[in-house]
C-alpha cells in the first residue's frame, strides 16, 4: 500500500480517491479516557493552560498519535479557545464543563464584541499547529477544527451546558435581529481564524455544529445553515483545497440540507444507517462515522463486527472511520487501540467485498 507517500492517507479519501481501507481517527481521541491524559491533567488542573500552554497542547494532541497511530492528529483545543480573542472570556470545569460568566444576552454586549485578530491573542495556535505540522511529518493528516456560530452562540447565551437551550431560543425567537446579529459576528471570527490554522499547518477543517441538531429543520435553515455556509465560503475563497468536514449532533432529521452549506464531507452520528445516510447525502459528497462510541464498552468480537459493518455499508471511497461523537470518559483504552488496529488491518479483512 502507498501508505507511505507524501499526502497523508486521510487526505486522499477527502479526494475521492479509491481506497482498500478507510482512512481513521476519533472525535476527542485525546482525553481524559486516556492514562496518559489523566497523569498531565494531574499536574496542569486548568483546561485553558492545557490548551493554550504550547508544549502541554502539543503534547497531548500526540498522545493518541504514539500510541494508536491514528491517520487523522487533531489539535488539543477546545471550540471556545478563540471567544477571548473577540471579547468573551470563559472557563472550562471538571464536572461542569464550559462556563461563560456574564452570559451574553443583550444589544450592548453583542456591540462591545470585537474583530479577531488571531495572531496578536492566538499565537499558541499557530506555535502548535506548526509543531504538529513538524512531528507528524505527514504520516497522519494535521486537523484543525472550529464551533459553528450557533453551537458558540448557545454556549455564549446558555453561559454553560445546557439542555433545552431556552435562553437562545427566546432570543432566536423573540429578538430574531439580535441573534442574526451575533451569529454574523461568530462567523466572520470564525472564518478568519480557521483560515489561520490553515496557514499555520491545518491540512482539514471540521465544523462542529453540535447543538445545532436541536433545531428544527425549519430553525436550522434560518440560525444554523447561513452562517455554517458562510464560514465554509469565506474560507474557500482563499483556501479551497482545503477540505471540510461538518459534524452535527443528531443530524439524522437535517441530512439532506447538510450538503447545502459546501462543505466535503459530512460527519453523521450513529441514530442514522451509514449506507442510508449516504444514498440521502448525494454522491458528491464524503462521509465520516459513525459508530457509536458506546461500542467501545464491547467485546474485541462486538468492536470488529461493527466497524466490519460501518465499512462495508459505506463502500471504499470517500469514507473516513469515526465515531459518530466524540470518544466516552470511561472507554477502556485497550478498546480503543484494538478499534485503531482493526481498522488499519481491515483491507485484508474485507478483501471479498472490493
Ligand atoms: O478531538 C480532540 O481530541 C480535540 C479536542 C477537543 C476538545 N473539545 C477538548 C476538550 C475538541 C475537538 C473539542 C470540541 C468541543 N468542545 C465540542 C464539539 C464536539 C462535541 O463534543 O460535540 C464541544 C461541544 C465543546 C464544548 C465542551 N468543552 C464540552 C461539552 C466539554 C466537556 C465537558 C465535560 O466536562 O465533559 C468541554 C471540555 C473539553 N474539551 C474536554 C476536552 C478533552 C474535557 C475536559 C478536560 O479534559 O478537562
Amino acid at each position: 500500500m502507498a501508505e507511505s507517500s507524501q499526502i497523508p492517507y486521510l487526505l486522499r479519501a477527502t479526494q475521492g480517491e479509491l481506497l482498500d481501507r478507510p482512512p481513521v481517527w476519533m472525535m476527542r481521541q485525546a482525553g481524559r479516557y486516556m492514562k496518559a491524559y489523566r497523569d498531565l491533567r494531574d499536574k496542569y488542573p486548568s483546561f485553558r493552560e492545557r490548551s493554550e500552554n504550547v508544549d502541554i497542547a502539543v503534547e497531548i494532541s500526540l498522545q493518541p498519535f504514539h500510541a494508536f497511530k491514528p491517520d487523522g492528529v487533531i489539535l488539543f483545543s477546545d471550540i471556545l479557545t478563540p471567544l477571548p480573542a473577540i471579547g468573551i472570556d470563559f472557563d472550562i470545569v471538571e464536572s461542569k464543563g464550559p462556563i461563560i460568566d456574564p452570559p451574553i444576552r443583550t444589544q450592548s454586549q453583542i456591540d462591545q464584541l470585537h474583530p479577531i485578530e488571531p495572531e496578536e491573542s492566538l499565537p499558541f495556535i499557530r506555535e502548535i499547529l506548526q509543531i504538529l505540522k513538524r512531528e507528524v511529518k505527514n504520516e497522519a493528516a494535521i486537523l484543525g477544527f472550529i464551533g459553528a456560530p450557533w453551537t458558540l452562540a448557545a454556549y455564549a447565551i446558555e453561559g454553560k451546558s445546557c439542555k433545552d437551550y431556552t435562553n437562545i431560543k427566546r432570543m432566536a425567537f423573540c429578538e430574531p435581529e439580535m441573534l442574526h446579529q451575533f451569529l454574523g459576528k461568530l462567523a466572520e471570527a470564525i472564518a478568519v481564524y480557521a483560515r489561520y490554522q490553515i496557514n499555520s499547518g491545518a491540512q482539514v477543517i471540521q465544523m462542529f455544529d453540535s447543538w445545532a441538531g436541536q433545531l428544527s429543520p425549519e430553525d436550522y435553515e434560518t440560525f444554523a445553515l447561513p452562517y455554517q455556509k458562510l464560514v465554509v465560503q469565506q474560507v474557500k475563497k482563499t483556501h479551497p483545497n482545503t477540505p471540510f468536514i461538518l459534524y452535527i449532533n443528531g443530524s439524522a432529521g437535517l441530512l439532506e440540507r447538510m450538503p447545502q452549506t459546501g462543505v466535503d464531507i459530512v460527519s453523521v452520528d450513529w441514530t442514522v444507517d451509514i449506507g442510508e445516510a449516504r444514498q440521502r447525502l448525494g454522491k458528491n459528497i464524503g462521509i465520516q462515522g459513525n459508530i457509536d462510541p458506546g461500542v467501545l464498552f464491547g467485546s474485541k468480537e462486538f468492536i470488529k463486527s461493527r466497524i466490519l459493518e460501518t465499512i462495508r455499508k459505506a463502500g471504499n471511497r470517500g469514507h473516513i472511520l469515526n465515531l459518530g461523537h466524540g470518544v466516552l470518559q470511561k472507554t477502556p483504552e485497550e478498546n480503543v487501540e484494538f478499534f485503531f488496529k482493526t481498522a488499519k488491518e481491515v483491507s485484508s479483512l474485507l478483501a471479498v467485498t472490493a
